[in-house]
């Protein structure tokens, strides 16, 4: 560390902390409360370890214990640590749904970021929501920061076999209701589910983007798959921690390392790992907080001719605990970069470009991650489809979906609320059959609101009974990053905006044909227009607070459904004085 005078005042905690004058007795004594000595306030740079752990967030709530680590890294490279809270987003917990408040708690780490004394941050976050929220955030304060995850929990287990997170829940629910299990097993099976800390183990949304921050290059080598429970998660926590303070001194910034090229890894890695189509939102998300110009069509260009490398639930055998043992994300991005599919000069946080972080990764069971010349699944790129129902794109994972309704033309079944469909799915006299496409509204992020996870509608009973396993159904929500189906998510502009989703009636006829990217509806222009004259938007859910804020701002789904007045970054300057 370089001790010069000149070098302190380059510190932006020393407009806090260098003072010596009243202002700076205030910032030094209040804090000399907890015992920080005279010394910890002259020239060492100052890090945030920002903390989502909460205990109404279980996949979080290990945090303290990563955070002591991160603290003991901070303190040996000469850092000053200090922790502090921000929002927590429990996925399972929150309702409507925890997308609801990403953007609320984005905006709680960019302000606490810019109004406290700090040069870098450690961004601690796990469960789905906290990971982009923390890094929407820290982008537009724009000081040095290494993204932390809390790693997944180590696989489920229940009476011999392995379970997975939500896609195992889904069997024995049905299990239950169908009576082959008790109670008492099923209480027993959730204890055996979620038997450690951790987020979820499957290739979920939060495991998707644990492997987005190692892939963006702004998380350390082996990011995304080290359990929560393994000693190795916390050395990693102690590496970034001992990383950041350097991290200052070369004053590199999220917007260093959150380039267009990073952001194209990602997009690329995410087609290799079978990743959450939640990703495509929160990737635009971010991107819009550094300035770079990402659009859907980047997701489907840029992930056409990648396979997915990893055999892991929800579409495959295994769990993030077997991907972390078979070498983790380095061995994938190993694989991108000897096919021309990574943009190997990204720099990251630890100073070293991707290609250096993993070039010579080594795969340790090509049963979890398989060769890309005997890839798990061929291709398996989020595609994009546009057409007169989705003006603005919506998606599919065609690696979840059925091949033969990949080309289908089916009559609408509509339903206007999920309330609606919730009820109607189990009506046995709901007019439908199994080459029907149900259409699902009001559920994007203004009608909802906050864009809930029920895009995988459950097909009706009746149809069920006869053994139908999957139908196309279209929606301007999104899903679980760990359900499957021929689903068609994120149409935009959504109903409640006055998307051509909201003009579908019951009998129109729907061409998906995903080779072609289109989604058609056979409607014309003339009647279409007739049906829009006639259209009047729902009244909005809240008149007043956080959600009427929230339903006036969030952008559509193919911008990230970031707030229009959050898109960009400010940076940190020094606020104004207090007195
Ligand atoms: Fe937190 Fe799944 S509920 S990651």
């Amino acid at each position: 560390m370089d001790d010069s005078p000149n070098h302190k005042k380059t510190l932006r905690s020393q407009a806090w902390f260098g003072r010596q004058d009243k202002m700076g007795f205030y910032y030094r004594s209040f804090l000399k409360n907890s015992g920080f000595p005279q010394d910890q306030f002259e020239g060492k740079p100052v890090i945030g370890i920002c903390n989502s752990g909460s205990e109404l967030t279980p996949c979080n709530a290990h945090f303290s214990a990563i955070a002591e680590h991160v603290r003991y890294g901070v303190l040996e490279a000469g850092g000053f640590p200090l922790e502090f809270p921000v929002s927590s987003l429990g996925e399972v917990t929150m309702r409507p749904t925890a997308m609801l408040f990403r953007n609320l708690a984005s905006m709680d780490v960019e302000e606490a970021i810019r109004a406290h004394p700090l040069d870098g941050v450690v961004l601690l976050m796990g469960c789905d929501k906290t990971t982009p929220a923390l890094l929407m955030g820290a982008a537009s304060a724009d000081l040095p920061a290494i993204g932390v995850s809390g790693g997944p929990q180590l696989r489920g287990v229940y009476r011999g076999q392995i379970i997975g997170s939500g896609t195992s829940i889904i069997s024995m629910s049905e299990q239950l209701r169908a009576g082959e299990i008790t109670i008492q097993e099923f209480h027993e099976a959730e204890g055996g589910m979620n038997r450690s800390s951790g987020h979820c183990m499957t290739m979920g949304t939060a495991s998707t983007m644990a492997s987005m921050v190692e892939a963006l290059g702004i998380g350390m080598p082996e990011n995304a798959a080290i359990p929560a429970a393994d000693a190795r998660r916390n050395q990693l926590a102690r590496m970034a921690g001992r990383r950041i303070v350097d991290m200052v001194r070369e004053d590199l910034k999220p917007s260093d390392i959150l380039t267009r090229q990073a952001f194209e890894n990602a997009i690329r890695t995410l087609a290799a790992i079978g990743g959450s189509t939640n990703a495509v939102v929160h990737l635009l998300a971010i991107a819009g907080r550094v300035g770079i110009e990402l659009t859907l069509e980047d997701f489907d260009r840029l992930g056409r001719d990648v396979h997915c490398l990893v055999d892991l639930m929800p579409s495959g055998r295994f769990l993030m605990e077997d991907f972390y043992y078979a070498g983790g994300l380095p061995v994938v991005l190993r694989a991108l970069g000897e096919r021309g599919l990574l943009n190997k000069d990204a720099p990251t946080v630890n100073g070293r470009s991707i290609w250096e972080n993993v070039r010579e990764a080594s795969c340790w069971n090509s049963e979890v991650i398989t060769p890309f010349e005997e890839p798990f699944k061929p291709e398996a790129g989020i595609a994009i489809l546009t057409g007169n129902l989705a003006p603005d794109g919506a998606v599919i994972k065609p690696s979840a979906a059925s091949p033969e309704l990949m080309r289908h033309t089916g009559r609408a079944v509509v339903f206007e609320s999920v309330e609606e469909m919730h009820h109607a799915v189990n009506d046995d006299d709901l007019d439908i059959d199994a080459s029907c496409i149900m259409v699902l509204k009001h559920c994007g992020p203004k009608g909802y609101p906050g864009m809930a996870e029920v895009g995988n509608m459950p097909l009706p009973a009746k149809l069920l009974r006869q053994g139908v396993r999957d139908m196309i159904r279209i929606s301007d929500a999104r899903m679980s990053g760990t359900a499957y189906g021929t689903v068609v998510l994120h149409v935009a502009p959504e109903a409640t905006a006055g998307g051509p989703l909201a003009l579908v009636r019951n009998g129109d006829l729907i061409t998906l044909d995903v080779p072609a990217r289109s989604l058609h509806l056979h409607v014309d222009e003339a009647e279409l227009a007739v049906r829009r004259a006639a259209w009047t938007p729902p009244a909005p859910h809240a008149e007043r607070g956080y959600t009427r804020l929230y339903i006036d701002h969030v952008l559509q789904a193919d911008r990230g459904a970031d707030f229009d007045f959050l898109v960009g970054r400010s940076g940190s300057p020094v606020p104004r004085d207090n007195h």
